[in-house]
């Protein structure tokens, strides 16, 4: 078992707290954290968490627990002093998404985990599903060789969904599109080069900044993929990992996935089509700890075993999920110029 200290109890943390965290057998709750006692209130409340297990922070509950792990669900801008506190404190942490403000920050968190010799891990929960699992295998093996091009599309219609942060900055780049950049990655196997990004604000819309953008993204093996999300879109909404077409040079792949909408979930999809033929569904493998069930547990399993999973997202190999974030706000930024990805991963 690996004992866990969860910081940060606030909308999505609660959410973890309750939903995820219990049906992860592998990890085991010795603390909870957060700066607000109305947060600890509520774990005391709705879930029973005894007094003794709670604390305003980290560092109080170092002092009394003895643990392994810590599951930091804050807002993006306290994951830095939160994750480089808990390296200091020699634990091993997983962290929401997006990992860090800046690259800078993220590279300093990777070389204190690499100093400490402790696993550092983003939970990016979308790469445990079983449909862009699906897609990766079929692209890895060339089941319709070479990609001529991946097309994407992420539509929701935040004003009527029970969308919450209307006034973070970029609320479609950093903290949705993050998780289709990532997916980017782990499907293709391969690593940015290069994005051009426009982004605005459409008419009528309650966002302060920029909810909708279109961006084209060059991968270093030479692939192109063309992404258009929005959340502002009054077109029918995609499931939350958007819709994906992958053009082959002898057939298409296309997929879907996390498709939970207005209190519905439905499965996955991936259906492949030879050039001329019809569509063949695909019967997708389960996953048997599925989206942030799938983060912790991977987690807990490198920590007990010492041997890291193919696809696993660690802080390291989530600087270029984040550089494709960073790169395509300055491109937007400059009115769509190219700009490349070694220019962002060099900023400090
Ligand atoms: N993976 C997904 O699909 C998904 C979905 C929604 C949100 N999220 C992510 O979840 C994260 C948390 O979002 P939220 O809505 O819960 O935020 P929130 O503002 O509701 O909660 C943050 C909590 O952290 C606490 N906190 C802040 N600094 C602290 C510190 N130094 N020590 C202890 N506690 C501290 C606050 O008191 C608050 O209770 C964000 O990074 C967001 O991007 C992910």
């Amino acid at each position: 078992m690996v004992k866990a200290i969860q910081v940060g109890l606030g909308f999505w943390g609660f959410d973890w707290t309750k939903e995820v965290i219990p049906q992860v057998p592998t990890v085991e709750m010795v603390a909870y954290v957060d700066a607000n006692p109305e947060a600890i209130a509520r774990v005391q409340a709705e879930l029973g968490v005894p007094q003794n297990k709670c604390f305003l922070s980290l560092e109080e509950a170092a002092r009394s627990v003895e643990a392994d792990l810590v599951i930091a669900t804050l807002r993006t801008e306290a994951h830095y002093p939160v994750v480089k506190q808990a390296l200091e404190l020699d634990f091993n942490v997983i962290v929401e998404k997006p990992f860090a403000s800046t690259i800078a920050q993220a590279k300093e968190l990777v070389a204190l985990a690499k100093a400490r010799n402790r696993i550092l891990m983003v939970s990016q929960n979308y790469r445990f599903q079983p449909a862009p699992i699906a897609a990766a295998e079929m692209i890895g093996a060339q089941k319709f060789g070479p990609i001529n091009l991946v097309s994407i599309d992420f539509r929701r219609h935040a004003p009527s969904q029970g969308y919450r942060y209307w006034d973070m900055p970029d609320p479609l780049l950093a903290d949705m599109s993050i998780h289709h950049f990532d997916l980017m990655r782990m499907v293709l196997n391969d690593n940015p080069k290069r994005v051009s990004c426009r982004t605005w604000n459409p008419a009528g819309s309650p966002f302060g900044h920029h909810p909708t953008g279109v961006a084209t993204i060059e991968f270093e093996k030479g692939v192109i993929v063309s992404y258009r999300g929005s959340w502002m879109s009054n077109g029918p909404a995609t499931p939350w990992a958007g819709e994906w077409t992958i053009d082959c040079s002898e057939g298409e792949i296309w997929w879907t996935s996390r498709d939970h909408f207005m209190g519905k979930a439905g499965p996955d999809r991936l259906q492949t089509r030879e050039r001329d033929a019809q569509p063949k569904q695909v019967e997708l493998a389960p996953v048997e700890y599925p989206d942030r069930r799938g983060t912790l547990a991977a987690v807990a399993k490198v920590i007990e075993t010492g041997s890291v999973p193919a696809r696993f997202s660690s802080g390291e190999d989530n600087l270029y999920s984040l550089a494709l974030v960073q790169a395509t706000i300055l491109s937007a930024f400059r009115d769509g110029e190219w700009v490349e990805i070694a220019e962002v991963m060099e900023r400090v």
